[in-house]
Order: C-alpha cells, then sequence, then structure tokens
C-alpha cells in the first residue's frame, strides 16, 4: 500500500441495482429517493461548498472539537492504527488529524469513487511515506474490507454526522455490521449532531445562498442519469424543516406544478405540491449516542462536545463482554 495508492472499486458489486432501487422508491405512494444518490460528482462538490456556509455549524463545530481536544483524542486512540476513513469524500478530516494519530496507514471509503479517488492519490503526494489504500463502495449496505487491511488496530472514523442520516434502528444496524468488521484493539470514532433549537437547525439545511438547495436538486440530475428519468430539477422546490417529534431535520424535493415523469417501461404523476423525500438527518442526545453503541456491541470511553454542545465526537472500543 506504498507509492500510488491502491484502489479497488466494489461500488459496482451493490446489493441491489441502483435503477431498480431508485424506481421502487420513486414509485411508492410516498416517493423518496435514498440519499446516498446524492453523492454523484457535482453532489460531493456541492456537499464540500454546504461545509463551508456560515449556517452549517456541524463542519466547524466538529473541527473545533479536535482543534481544542486534539492531544486528549489523540492520547486515548492511540497511534500506529489503521485509519479506516468512512466516507472520506476529499480525505481532509482524516488528513488533519494524521500528524498526531499517526496511522500505520490510511484507508479511504467512499461510494463517490471518482472523487476519493483523486482526493486520495492527491493526499498520497503530500504524505509518501503513508500506506494508502481507497475503496470504493457503498459501505452504508455493508462492506468487508480487504484481506490487504491490517485486522489488528483498526480505527473506524465516521466523522460528520452521517450516522444521523440513518434512522435510530438503521444506525445500531449500521454499527453492529461496523463491530464485525472489528479485530483485537479497535476503535471507533464517531461524529454526531446533537438536537439543538429549530431555528438553528433549520437555517443550517436551508441557507441564503441557496447551496443546500442546489444540492438536493441536483438529486434529480444524478437519478436521471442512474434510472433513466426525465426529471427537469428546475420544477422542484427544496424543503427543508424539523421534524420535532422524531428528532430530524427532513429534506424534500416539492413540486412547482403538476409534473409527469417518465422512465422506460413505466412513469409516474406527481401533483403540484406533492414532494420527494430526499433525506433524514436525525439530532440526537448524548445519552442516546451511548446506547445505540452499547446495542451495537460497543463500550463508550470518552467524548467530548463544543464549547455550545451542538455536535459531540464519541470514542468506542469493542465491549468484550
Ligand atoms: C452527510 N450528512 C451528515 C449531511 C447532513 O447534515 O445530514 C448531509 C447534508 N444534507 C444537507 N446538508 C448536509
Amino acid at each position: 500500500m506504498r507509492g500510488v495508492p491502491q484502489f479497488i472499486d466494489q461500488a459496482g458489486a451493490r446489493a441491489e441495482d441502483p435503477r431498480t432501487e431508485v424506481l421502487r422508491a420513486l414509485s411508492r405512494a410516498r416517493a423518496s429517493i435514498p440519499p446516498k444518490y446524492f453523492y454523484d460528482r457535482l453532489g460531493s462538490a456541492l456537499f464540500t461548498a454546504i461545509c463551508e456556509l456560515p449556517e452549517y455549524y456541524p463542519t466547524r463545530c466538529e473541527a473545533s472539537i479536535f482543534d481544542a481536544h486534539v492531544e486528549e483524542i489523540s492520547g486515548v486512540v492511540g497511534r500506529r492504527a489503521t485509519l479506516v476513513d468512512l466516507g472520506a469524500g476529499d480525505c481532509a478530516k482524516a488528513a488533519r488529524l494524521f500528524d498526531r494519530f499517526d496511522p500505520a496507514c490510511y484507508v479511504a471509503v467512499d461510494i463517490s469513487v471518482d472523487f476519493v479517488r483523486e482526493a486520495l492519490a492527491c493526499l498520497q503526494r503530500q504524505f509518501p511515506g503513508l500506506p494508502m489504500l481507497g475503496l470504493g463502495c457503498d459501505f452504508t449496505a455493508g462492506f468487508a474490507l480487504p484481506d490487504a487491511v491490517p485486522l489488528e488496530r483498526r480505527l473506524f472514523f465516521y466523522p460528520g454526522s452521517s450516522i444521523g442520516n440513518f434512522t435510530p434502528a438503521e444506525a445500531v444496524g449500521f454499527l453492529r455490521r461496523l463491530r464485525r468488521q472489528c479485530g483485537p484493539q479497535a476503535g471507533l470514532l464517531l461524529g454526531v449532531d446533537l438536537a439543538k433549537a429549530k431555528d438553528v437547525l433549520e437555517a443550517a439545511y436551508d441557507d441564503a445562498l441557496g447551496v443546500t438547495a442546489a444540492f438536493n436538486r441536483n438529486v434529480l440530475t444524478h437519478v436521471n442519469r442512474v434510472a433513466g428519468t426525465d426529471f427537469d430539477f428546475a420544477h422542484w422546490d427544496h424543503v427543508a424543516f424539523l421534524n420535532e417529534a422524531q428528532s430530524r431535520i427532513e429534506m424534500h424535493l416539492q413540486a412547482g406544478r403538476a409534473i409527469e415523469v417518465s422512465w422506460a417501461g413505466g412513469g409516474r404523476s406527481f401533483a403540484a405540491g406533492e414532494r420527494i423525500h430526499t433525506e433524514n438527518s436525525y439530532k440526537y442526545r448524548p445519552a442516546q449516542v451511548e446506547s445505540m453503541l452499547r446495542e451495537a456491541g460497543f463500550r463508550l470511553e470518552r467524548s467530548w462536545t463544543d464549547a455550545a454542545g451542538w455536535f459531540g465526537v464519541f470514542f468506542a472500543t469493542l465491549d468484550e463482554r
């Protein structure tokens, strides 16, 4: 794993054909699109832009936690681990930890294959001595790390509160699958967005520049490519609101007028105002995170929050009991 990063593309080996998956979700009475389809090349770039927005606090809050506590965090997670970056994207969050964590190797896992491949190639030039491996796969559906990745001392890094894009039950299922990828002395460093005031949350998902709206609407162009649909994103409005009962932000695309969408062999009508549900982003209390970890076979060792208590970083090890 030294020199040019090795890259293994398993993105094609999905459990379900993307076209079938998308058309099934679109054909339900309450239409939806799985949020992983946000992340084509443009969608990944738009998400990087979202992370720079003044309203989108999670990235800044998480970074402030690492800035303030990196010494303590690196002391707890230990050096020379195999750092497995789940949803690595541009690899920037993990790369900022290389100095302190001093990983023995770095594994970048992401569904957006081209995006992470380029990011990793660039990173390898900056850190020529660090063995790196790229893995293109939909790790949310389950994955197995290749044999080239040492089993001992795997440190899974899942920042950015991507865990919030699962339902709580799915999140526990995901953590259980992750637990099965853990060998001796494994750890999990998890970033989770915490419950907070409605106005802060809603602004973060409906920014003044309209970047989140573009991110949401871009999913339709990706869906057109994978499922052969003929969505015109200009007819769809971005909607984001806090569902307080479920403690989640919901994102939807709302038809601005009556729309017929067709694809080979089928189609569907949308009435004016009808919505396609595109994302949930759950916001947790720290005690809920601890109990999800416990349910999945992990033991919470330490956690840190930013000064406002808006975001949490949780470090867990294996619960061997
Ligand atoms: C990737 N995920 C944690 C983001 C979130 O906040 O739920 C995706 C996102 N959707 C809109 N803005 C950001």
